[in-house]
């Protein structure tokens, strides 16, 4: 499973690279407006360091607005991914900009159907977001497990791109029901590291090697 890492901000995408465990990255419009400067140098950029897939997403809301503003960011950098909302302006924008060799993410993904209509549309990404399903009392991981059945049946190449996770356990869940991508805020990323026994044992095995050097000397 492919881990992105969901942020504008390049000093956090620095960090996280150079981890050597990222293959993508995801911005949206809030994320973007926090980190100073041109947007689309700062995209550029970010294309840069990681060598992977960006997303970048479309504020127009019409379809010639979102048509435009699309191959726009996707003149940035040949890794760029253009964003659209799962509207019907969306969706046409998606097979449009599809059809003319450009990769689309479909964001703001709540259902199976809606995922569904993201495929049809020719989306290279889908993204259901788990963590804005779950703080509504509905859960997410059961909207990414409906979305793997349909897209196992018709075979769809469209990769369904967990998003808004706010957990190491959703993170877990998505690869264990074989989503192909979870993007994640740093802190989540960092969280995948943390285990207090790893902390202790680490701290364990050096003070005896110490101990061990200090008999021997
Ligand atoms: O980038 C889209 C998504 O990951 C946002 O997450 O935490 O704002 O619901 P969140």
């Amino acid at each position: 499973m492919k881990l992105f890492v969901d942020t504008g901000s390049i000093k956090e995408i620095e960090t996280i690279a150079a981890l050597g465990i990222l293959d993508g990255v995801t911005t949206n419009p809030s994320l973007l407006a926090k980190e100073p400067g041109d947007f689309r140098q700062n995209l550029k950029r970010i294309c840069d360091i990681v060598k992977g897939p960006v997303s970048g997403e479309v504020t127009a809301t019409d379809f010639a607005g979102m048509l435009q503003q699309g191959r726009d960011i996707a003149k940035i950098d040949p890794h760029m991914v253009v964003k659209t909302p799962l509207t019907r302006d969306g969706i046409r924008a998606c097979k449009q900009l599809s059809g003319e060799g450009i990769r689309v993410n479909v964001t703001l993904c709540f259902t199976p159907a809606q995922a569904l209509l993201a495929a049809k549309a020719g989306a290279s990404y889908v993204s259901p977001f788990v963590g804005r399903l779950d703080d509504i009392s509905t859960n997410g991981m059961d909207v990414v497990r409906e979305i793997v059945q349909i897209f196992d049946n018709y075979e769809f190449p469209t990769e369904i791109l967990v998003a808004s996770c706010r957990h190491p356990i959703h993170v877990v869940e998505a690869a264990r029901l074989g989503a192909d991508i979870a993007t994640c805020p740093p802190a989540v990323i960092e969280a995948l590291f943390n285990h207090p026994l790893t902390n202790i044992g680490l701290e364990k095995f050096l003070k005896d090697w110490e101990k061990a050097q200090a008999i021997k000397a």
